[in-house]
């Protein structure tokens, strides 16, 4: 019933003419994948390609994806990128709170809600990411953070927009390092994400959540994701950088 989503994190990788020849390279690649068609595709690239890339993707299934939105409408924010900009340039989904977003530049659990109501204000669907760090794992908190950045990120939206939205779960000791979850603890972490949506907004809406598991996920790990019951996707770092990799990986899904 939740149509599986297999998003690549390209991070800071790839000028434009790289995006372009990847994209091109995919899309050759997905076509010879039966069945492709039942999941969605998404590529999130960073900001300065996003127009090339849509331009590109057209009329294949290739979907576009950024990587982080600001909060405001627009305004004096140099530096910056509108969900206006955004989607003007072509994007149709937004990660928002990635870890390393979280980690680096100072966002919060509040940042993160106001980016979120930015992003559906402005017809974006979210890619939220949640998830905890190691020493978080081994001290038995992973539920009661995990719980608290969906409260968090979900605060004051609305039933209808978060069943659109979708969550990623990534813990942040998988990220990048070879480490993934077992996709039994992955999928208990996602099944309580589920059951806090469904407190807050009802089992229905919650059942049309798509949540992801991200953190080295792989050409030979996704199938054993993909089977659980509470994960619907993946949102995929290193492995989505080559084409090869990523098309397998969406062939093994
Ligand atoms: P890796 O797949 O490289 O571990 O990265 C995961 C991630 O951060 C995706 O957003």
């Amino acid at each position: 019933m939740r149509k599986p989503i297999l998003a690549g994190n390209w991070k800071m990788f790839k000028t434009v003419s790289q995006a372009l020849s990847y994209v091109e390279h995919l899309d050759g690649l997905l076509a010879d994948i039966p069945n492709q068609s039942q999941a969605d595709v998404v590529i999130c690239a960073p900001a300065t390609a996003l127009y090339a890339v849509h331009n590109q993707a057209q009329g294949t299934p290739i979907q576009l994806g950024a990587q982080n939105v600001h909060q405001a409408e627009e305004g004096a924010y140099t530096g910056e990128t509108s969900a206006i900009m955004l989607k003007d340039a072509g994007a149709k989904y937004v990660i928002i709170g990635h870890s390393e977003r979280r980690q680096y530049f100072g966002e919060t659990d509040e940042s993160v809600n106001a980016k979120v109501q930015q992003a559906l204000k402005h017809g974006l669907l979210p890619i939220v990411c949640v998830g905890e760090d190691l020493d978080q794992r081994n001290q038995g908190v992973t539920n009661t953070l995990v719980e608290s950045q969906v409260r968090a990120a979900f605060n004051a939206v609305s039933a209808d927009d978060v069943a659109r939205s979708v969550v990623a779960y990534e813990p942040i000791w998988a990220i990048g390092t070879g480490m993934t979850a077992t996709a039994q603890d992955a999928n208990a972490v996602c099944t309580h994400i589920r059951s806090v949506l469904s407190d807050m907004y009802g089992q229905d809406k919650a059942n049309l959540v798509r949540i992801q598991y991200g953190g080295s996920v792989k050409p030979d790990n996704i199938a054993e994701l993909m089977a659980q019951s509470d994960i619907d996707g993946a949102l995929v770092g290193g492995a989505s950088l080559d084409p090869g990799t990523f098309a397998s990986l969406v062939r093994n899904a």
